[in-house]
């Protein structure tokens, strides 16, 4: 699908071995405990596939338009007396450090990615982990990454307590990038998450008003829920990385509408595999949706063959019996081949939006990941 070079390997084309070390440094506090439960989810590094994002996204957009006169950004301190003295003498090495950008110009030269959209990818996947400690809690995870989930082996007031430091640590680097626009936007993918873990918790029952003041369909609903809890975080940060390179208004939509439509198709997919694999290969339980009274795509797509998974989905599985009732009418659906239909036409609107920016290594590794997940679903 779309064009990009096959033998492009979206994982290899960036290092990302500073990136942890990185992040560990943001995250520093001197208290042991508080920087055990912080660092726990870092120690088994996962995917990292938002920062790669992130920087590949950062690469892309270096070699698009620009605006001309770029709002001037201060990179000086606004408070001499930091949190952390890792933080201030890393802040310091960083910015300061021109290798890898001109020191006079707001502008990446072509191909390269700016200390500030190094530390937004950073951001993201800091952001990211914080809604990991807090959901692990909310779901009563028992593993996650074949491992003790954070609650299981800290307790729910260590993990609470951890991702909001994780969110604060996140809103000081997001701060020192000096740029509002960018702030502004991380700061609302803050609020969308708790947002979108709201619109989870209550489900369809409180069913929401669309501006046009019409109800939304379940599945109406459960798609904002799924761009609330996952796919603006990543459309975000893609639109700030490219705010971030002085791009031009309407490049920064194109790195917005990729972010959300590949964040969207990865939601999708993550609900699906809740059905259709096994413990091991995921890493975490499975079948947990159903368990948390979750009705996501494939039971949604099985409620319009089978009329009778309504009362179930309304009453959250919460019979003895619902649950299994539920999988095996998914099962005798196609409520599973449905949703990875309309993964792969996410992936595909990721893919058109994205062949807008002109060629680079990086923009052909931004197809390609939406592609493997084209691949993986066929
Ligand atoms: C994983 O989903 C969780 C999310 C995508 C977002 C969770 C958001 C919150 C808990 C809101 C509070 C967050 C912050 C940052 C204030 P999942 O449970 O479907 O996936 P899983 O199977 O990996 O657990
Ligand atoms: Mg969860
Ligand atoms: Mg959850």
């Amino acid at each position: 699908v779309g064009g990009g070079t096959s033998d492009i390997d979206p994982f290899k084309l960036l290092d990302l071995s500073d990136l942890t070390d990185n992040i560990k440094r943001l995250l520093g506090s001197g208290h042991p405990s508080l920087d055990n439960v912080s660092n726990y989810y870092f120690l088994s590094e996962g995917k990292r596939i938002r920062p790669l994002i992130v920087l590949l996204m950062s690469q892309a957009t270096s070699i698009a338009p620009k605006q001309h006169n770029p709002a001037p950004i201060d990179h000086s301190p606004i408070i001499n007396e930091p949190l952390s003295p890792l933080i201030s003498s890393f802040e310091a090495q960083n910015y300061n450090d021109t290798t890898s950008s001109s020191s006079s110009s707001k502008h990446s030269p072509t191909g390269k990615i700016l200390p500030t959209q190094r530390r937004l990818a950073e951001i993201t996947e800091i952001i990211h982990t914080a809604s990991l400690l807090h959901d692990d809690v909310i779901d009563e995870s028992e593993t996650r990454r074949n491992k003790p989930s954070v609650n299981i082996n800290f307790g729910n007031k260590m993990s609470i307590l951890a991702g909001d430091f994780l969110l604060a640590r996140a809103s000081v680097a997001l701060a020192r990038l000096r740029n509002p626009e960018v702030i502004e936007l991380i700061a609302t993918v803050i609020a969308n998450l708790v947002e979108g873990e709201f619109m989870q918790l209550k489900n369809i029952q409180t069913s929401k008003k669309t501006t046009s003041d019409t109800t939304m369909t379940p599945f109406e609903y459960y798609m904002e829920k799924t761009y609330m809890k996952t796919a603006s975080l990543i459309a975000k940060s893609c639109c700030g990385a490219s705010v971030l390179g002085g791009s031009t208004r309407e490049i920064s939509e194109i790195a917005y509408t990729y972010g959300k439509n590949i964040g969207l198709a990865f939601q999708l997919i993550d609900d699906m595999l809740d059905f259709v694999v096994s413990a091991k290969e995921l890493g975490k339980p499975v079948g947990a949706d159903l368990k948390l009274g979750l009705a996501t795509a494939p039971v949604l797509y099985a409620w319009e063959k089978y009329s009778e998974l309504g009362p179930l989905i309304k009453r959250k599985f919460s019979q003895q019996g619902d649950v299994e009732k539920a999988r095996e009418l998914v099962y005798q659906s196609n409520g599973i081949e449905q949703t990875k239909l309309l993964a792969v036409s996410h992936c595909q609107k990721a893919i058109d939006a994205i062949l807008k920016l002109p060629e680079s290594d990086a923009r052909d590794a931004l197809i390609q990941l939406s592609d493997k997940e084209n691949e993986s679903l066929s």
